[in-house]
């Protein structure tokens, strides 16, 4: 079942790092970084050249140790899952349509400005309405929220500001009685420093915590290694007290696991189980393909940190046990012991879902291949940047890039591979925003990116607040900012920044601002002072309104949703993309035993003519006018009648 890839060296060529799954994902990724076509790799020429060749060539550009780190990246990945046909295995979370609740900002039952467990299981009615299958929660764990909850100090209490364990039970039957599911985050690449594991680690780095963490000896004026922080400055931090360094590949204040120590891996599994004996049905694994770093922790590339931004990615973005260790967790944690029905609270195998950034299609098949028992999901962020771009630029997003994407990586897809469909999260600022911030457009686009998310192929993740169309906030002073990852870049250490423009575009506040209730002065999301304020506040675009409006965004997502709950094709169905190469125009086929439906989508503000199509079609939805061109963003779902 298995594809095999030979051992690269010196000798092979750019075609072979190219057929390679992993050399594969490291060159897209970084034509992407370079806003460079695929053509290139594509040109017989350079797919000949070997690497000693290119090492003689450009070893000004890549600098020492490059070709030895790729050849020892790419020597490390097992074979890839073969490219199977035939039908898909079915399974609940390839047909669900999940639903991410960033519980600090959904809503604050208690007036301390504060979203809580409560807030949530108020506003479950929403979340049904919509049609979801399966709620996400964003960290509810106990945490000083120095990053939001992703800095866990004890995996198993609620934060106190989120509520109670009983809380969370009310909230897990709720889900389960109205028969949709529920997972949590998993944030096991680092914790808290004030997890009892860390505190115990610092107090005697000899005894048995020191080795949970990575703890380095040494002097406070000379670094372990080079590898940067996510979140500003150098990824490590010197303990006084312990006299040692530990890593933090994000905040000072959440240092990184020591995945290699099996007690670490043992913690992690029973965690698990103890939130399954809960009845949870699966988790979302933060940054989960860091969890295995490269021995000795060896200094990051020079070249890979000036096109990554961050330096060292290539010693743990895929490191040498990372497979090894998912199948572990998978069999002793995410294994419910004598289950045998598929249900919410008591599925066999519970759903795990990775954040993975950095990981192209390949490894991603690599990940959630059906025959390899490691996840079953995961979030690439590919999509999301045009190429030449990242997060941090002012830029319009042109939707040709994702329609590229979604094309290319289906292609690459066999029947036992599944992926997920995403545009936002916690950590993104608002699509509609980046593709076209003129308020004319702001419906009919919420509608265009709803349709290609909910009728493509894959498994829909919607993000709070993106069916009703929120969009980004006009952000004007520093002290707006609440994350720690545009506060670190703005203040002197973090680079010196001065003005919000730096981190405007690209700050996670954006998508962690209330979600809008109604039209009451805090939307409805609390009676207190919110925790992040926010400055967007256009009538029509509340669930309030939009509920009673036939025409909203928010019931076209109903809609849509519906329409996919029932129809097999639109869920497990064949995808047939159309017009590849025309712009602007996005339209693909779904079918599944005799039933077809043709989707078409204009991807930009001006009107543009759909190609002629054969077969027979009965319109079942248009978001535009009449019939002859697409206006601006106008989506078009039709049933095939012959
Ligand atoms: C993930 C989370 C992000 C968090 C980071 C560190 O990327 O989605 O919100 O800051 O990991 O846990
Ligand atoms: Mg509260």
């Amino acid at each position: 079942m298995q594809a095999g890839h030979r051992r690269l060296d010196r000798g092979s060529t750019i075609g072979d790092v190219y057929a390679h799954p992993l050399g594969r994902d490291a060159t897209d990724k970084i034509l992407l970084a370079l806003g460079r076509s695929r053509r290139w790799v594509n040109n017989p020429l350079i797919r000949r050249l070997r690497l000693s060749v290119v090492e003689r060539l450009g070893g000004r550009f890549v600098g020492d140790g490059f070709m030895d780190t790729l050849l020892q990246l790419l020597n490390d990945v097992p074979d890839s899952p073969t490219h199977t046909t035939g039908p898909v295995t079915p399974h609940w979370w390839k047909e669900a349509v999940f639903y991410q609740v960033y519980p600090r900002s959904f809503a604050d039952s208690d007036g301390d400005g504060i979203g809580d467990l409560r807030g949530i299981i108020n506003h479950l009615d929403h979340i049904e309405e919509l049609g979801v299958d399966c709620l996400w929660l964003s960290p509810i764990f106990a945490s000083p929220n120095e990053d939001n909850g992703y800095d866990i100090s004890d995996y198993r209490e609620v934060m106190s500001e989120m509520g109670t364990l009983d809380d969370i039970d009310e909230l897990i039957s709720a889900c389960h009685e109205r028969g949709m599911r529920i997972i949590l985050d998993l944030v096991v690449n680092h914790t808290s420093d004030q997890h009892a594991w860390f505190r115990a680690a610092r107090e005697d780095p000899e005894g048995p915590y020191g080795d949970y963490y990575y703890l380095r000896r040494g002097t406070p004026d000379t670094l372990p290694n080079n590898w940067a922080s996510y979140f500003s400055g150098p990824a490590w931090s010197w303990l006084d007290d312990a006299k040692r360094w530990a890593l933090h590949l994000f905040a000072v204040s959440q240092p990184d696991l020591n995945w290699d120590n099996p007690a670490v891996r043992r913690e992690v599994a029973d965690v698990v189980h103890w939130w399954l004996d809960r009845g949870i049905d699966g988790f979302r694994l933060d940054v989960i393909n860091f969890i295995s770093k490269r021995e000795g922790l060896p200094d990051g590339n020079e070249f890979v940190a000036s096109l990554m931004e961050f330096s060292g990615v290539e010693q743990y973005f895929h490191g040498p046990h990372l497979h090894e260790y998912l199948a572990e967790l998978r069999r002793d944690g995410f294994t419910r012991r004598g289950a045998v029905e598929e249900g919410p609270g008591c599925d066999p195998v519970a759903v795990m879902i990775g954040e993975t950034p950095g990981i192209g299609v390949e490894t991603g098949r690599l990940l959630t291949g059906e025959d390899r028992n490691e996840l079953d999901l995961v979030f690439g962020f590919d999509h999301l940047d045009n190429p030449g771009k990242t997060r941090w630029d002012d830029y319009r997003y042109d939707l040709n890039h994702l329609k590229r994407y979604m094309v290319d990586r289906q292609a690459r897809l066999g029947s036992g591979d599944w992926v997920s469909l995403f545009w936002e999260n916690h950590d993104n600022p608002r699509m509609i925003s980046k593709v076209d911030p003129d308020p004319r457009h702001r419906t009919a686009l919420g509608k265009a990116l709803a349709a290609i998310q909910l009728l493509g192929r894959g498994t829909p993740f919607i993000y709070q607040g993106q069916e009703i169309a929120a969009v980004n906030q006009d952000f004007s002073d520093v002290s707006e900012f609440r994350d720690i990852e545009s506060i670190n870049r703005l203040s002197p250490s973090g680079g010196g920044a001065e003005s919000v423009n730096t981190v405007l575009a690209g700050s996670r506040d954006h998508a962690r601002t209330p979600m809008r209730w109604d039209t009451s002065p805090c939307h409805g999301f609390t009676m207190g002072e919110p925790w992040i304020g926010f400055h967007e506040d256009s009538t029509g675009y509340t669930v309030a309104e939009q509920r009673e409006d036939p025409e909203s965004v928010l019931n076209f997502y109903r809609s849509l949703i519906e329409l996919r709950r029932n129809h097999a094709a639109l869920r497990l169905g064949d995808i047939r993309f159309v017009a590849v190469h025309r712009r602007d125009y996005f339209g693909w086929f779904r079918e599944l035993d005799g039933e077809a439906f043709l989707v078409e989508v204009n991807l930009s503000s001006e009107s543009i003519l759909p190609p002629h199509h054969h077969e027979s079609l009965e319109t079942l939805v248009s978001t535009g006018g009449d019939n002859s061109p697409l206006t601006p963003y106008e989506v078009r779902v039709h049933r095939v009648t012959s």
